[in-house]
């Protein structure tokens, strides 16, 4: 059977590629329906070489659709997700509203499906940073255990949105042509920088974006234990998060071992030859859905040690493409529609 498909959000950097891989993945869309704020309505966006107009998201917007993927901030969807799941729609919500209520599963399906078992018809899809760097230490986690892992990450603009990546593109044009850069999205240029400061600051001197990596690591790897340390960084790239990861397992593995687990794990491609430099980069991960991992080696400044390159496209994996897997899962088990 087919389902009737709502994107909330679906002019944005991640609704617009949600539309791409549904297409791309063949998912079983009988009606797709393209919400957006009233500024969009008279836009059209094609879906299968038909063009669709984009409706202004309402409270009634969600009558008779039995999947919604949304993608449009986390007050949109702390407003319109609840009253989907009212009228009956499965939500699987890219924002930060749900992550991490208790009752709300935050899935990652190469990691823990079975969370999906008992959703209040409202899944969570985690942060872009996140899921690539649990994808990729799933593996590991199962095989010897984790202790503790410290990441930096090195973030595409494309996580901000659309005018982030705007932005980037007029900084570095004005820079080119010996104006000074214009700063709207970020608190200063990311042309040729690095902003250390990703979502805001906290008490505790992290900032949010910081904090997602570690309580959302914990809640889907189900071990609060596990003790992250992450710096996030904003870097001028505009597709594919970076990140350079540390971890200290519970019982020793040998960097063969390692190797040898994620060239079997799924969602994962291992590039890792570098005396041929071979790793992975943003360039090569965008457009494509795995995460890519490389510079598998041992930390040598701790007993059971190892450092990682985890590289993944962040509209892909990290939010469109994780939103379409969680609901094929729903689909092959048979959890969605009427
Ligand atoms: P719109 O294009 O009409 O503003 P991005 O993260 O790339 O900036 O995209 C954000 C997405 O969320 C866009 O599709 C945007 O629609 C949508 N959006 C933002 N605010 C609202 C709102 N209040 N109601 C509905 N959609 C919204």
């Amino acid at each position: 059977r087919s389902y009737r498909v709502a994107v909330a959000g679906a002019t944005g950097a991640v609704g617009n590629m949600m539309i791409r891989v549904l297409e791309e993945r063949g998912f079983p869309v009988e009606d797709l329906t393209l919400l957006a704020s009233s500024r969009s309505v008279g836009r059209e966006l094609t879906f299968r070489g038909r063009s669709i107009p984009v409706r202004e998201l309402r409270e009634d917007s969600f009558k008779g659709i039995d999947l919604a993927l949304f993608s449009a901030g986390a007050s949109v969807s702390r407003k319109f997700a609840p009253l989907a799941a009212r009228d009956g729609c499965v939500v699987v919500d890219n924002s930060s509203a749900f992550r991490m209520d208790p009752k709300i599963p935050l899935v990652v399906p190469e990691v823990n499906a079975h969370a999906l078992e008992s959703h209040p018809g409202i899944i969570a899809n985690p942060n872009c940073s996140t899921i690539q760097m649990v994808v990729a230490l799933k593996p590991i986690q199962d095989a010897v255990g984790i202790r503790r892992i410290v990441v930096t990450t090195f973030q595409a603009v494309s996580g901000t949105g659309k005018k982030a990546v705007d932005e980037l593109e007029a900084q570095v044009r004005d820079l080119a042509e010996g104006r000074q850069p214009r700063c709207k999205v970020y608190p200063y240029p990311i042309a040729f920088n690095c902003l250390p400061h990703i979502g805001a600051f906290l008490d505790n001197g992290y900032t949010e974006e910081e904090m997602k990596m570690v309580n959302e690591t914990r809640k889907i790897f189900e071990d609060p234990q596990i003790r992250v340390c992450a710096t996030t960084v904003r870097v001028p790239v505009y597709y594919g998060h970076s990140e350079s990861v540390a971890v200290e397992t519970r019982k020793p593995i040998s960097v063969e071992e390692v190797r040898n687990l994620l060239e079997r794990a799924p969602g994962v491609t291992v590039v890792d030859r570098p005396k041929e430099n071979a790793y992975p980069m943003p360039i090569h991960a965008a457009g494509k859905d795995d995460t890519f991992v490389g510079r598998i080696r041992r930390d040598e400044s701790v007993e059971n040690g190892l450092a990682l390159w985890v590289v993944s496209d962040n509209i892909r994996k990290g939010a469109a493409t994780n939103a379409v897997q969680i609901a094929e899962v729903l689909v092959e088990r048979g959890w969605l529609g009427f």
